[in-house]
């Protein structure tokens, strides 16, 4: 009944933290729910941040940057596009409702829109429920932070304009449909290693016990297990007829 939503707002310096100081100076009324962390522009957030923040326990995440065509430097608004669509993908591979995350653009003149996204936000998320309750096993949402520092999804985020817009080095330009497909199979396959990576650093386990708590076909998670036993990263031994896998290292911290 008392649910207050905890909402991290990243916001650029040039823009949308203006427009925040001009709320509060112009005393527009908005809910107190918002701890704001200050970036120089906005193409700063990486998903990681974003994930990081709900490992970390808040229910909501705003990103607030410049309007397009205006970014203080030039076109980092548009990359900050492609960062939020693959932090989206990470977040609903991970089981996250996407709806708690969001983009807007708000000038340093909008103090009252500042205020209106604040109070619109606040008002989504406290129907959603606390974050914590929507989060049954929070397996995939680290698996989805670790996925996010990895070269591959790190290279699609910060690509996704130049790959939809200019094409890559042989001049081939995706479509949004075309990026989408290419974005959701890097985002799963990522996931999923990083599941199985995470859950044989903490035990041994069998094929079986991988896809019961993964959720991924038996078939699938021996496909995975062979790629990280080929890069030297899983062993595994036979007792009593049955094989077990683990990790060569130990648990990530
Ligand atoms: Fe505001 Fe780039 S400086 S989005």
């Amino acid at each position: 009944m008392n649910f207050r939503p905890k909402i991290l707002a990243i916001l650029c310096n040039w823009c949308s933290y203006a427009g925040a100081d001009l709320a509060g100076v112009s005393r527009f009324q908005y809910p107190p729910t918002t701890r704001v962390i200050r970036v120089m522009c906005s193409t700063r957030v990486e998903p990681s941040f974003v994930i990081k923040a709900f490992l970390k326990g808040v229910d909501g995440v705003l990103v607030g940057g410049c309007h397009l065509g205006d970014c203080h430097y030039v076109t980092g608004n548009y990359y900050t596009i492609g960062k939020m669509k693959i932090a989206r993908k990470l977040l609903q591979y991970a089981g996250v409702n996407v709806e708690r995350l969001r983009l807007e653009w708000i000038s340093a003149s909008e103090g009252e829109k500042f205020a209106n996204v604040v109070t619109d936000f606040t008002k989504k998320l406290t129907e959603l429920g606390p974050f914590k309750d929507e989060l049954k096993n929070d397996l995939a949402l680290k698996a989805a932070y670790y996925a996010s520092l990895k070269p591959r999804i790190r290279i699609l985020a910060a690509k996704e304009k130049m790959l939809t817009t200019q094409g890559n080095k042989y001049g081939e330009i995706y479509t949004e449909y075309e990026f989408d497909r290419i974005a959701d199979e890097i985002v799963y396959d990522e996931i999923n290693e990083e599941m199985i990576r995470i859950l044989l650093q903490q035990k041994e386990l069998t094929l079986e016990e991988i896809s019961e708590k993964t959720g991924i076909d038996k078939n699938i998670v021996f496909l995975y297990v062979m790629d990280l036993i080929k890069r030297g990263e899983v062993e595994f031994k036979e007792k009593e007829g049955i094989f077990l896998f683990s990790h060569c290292k130990g648990e990530k911290s």
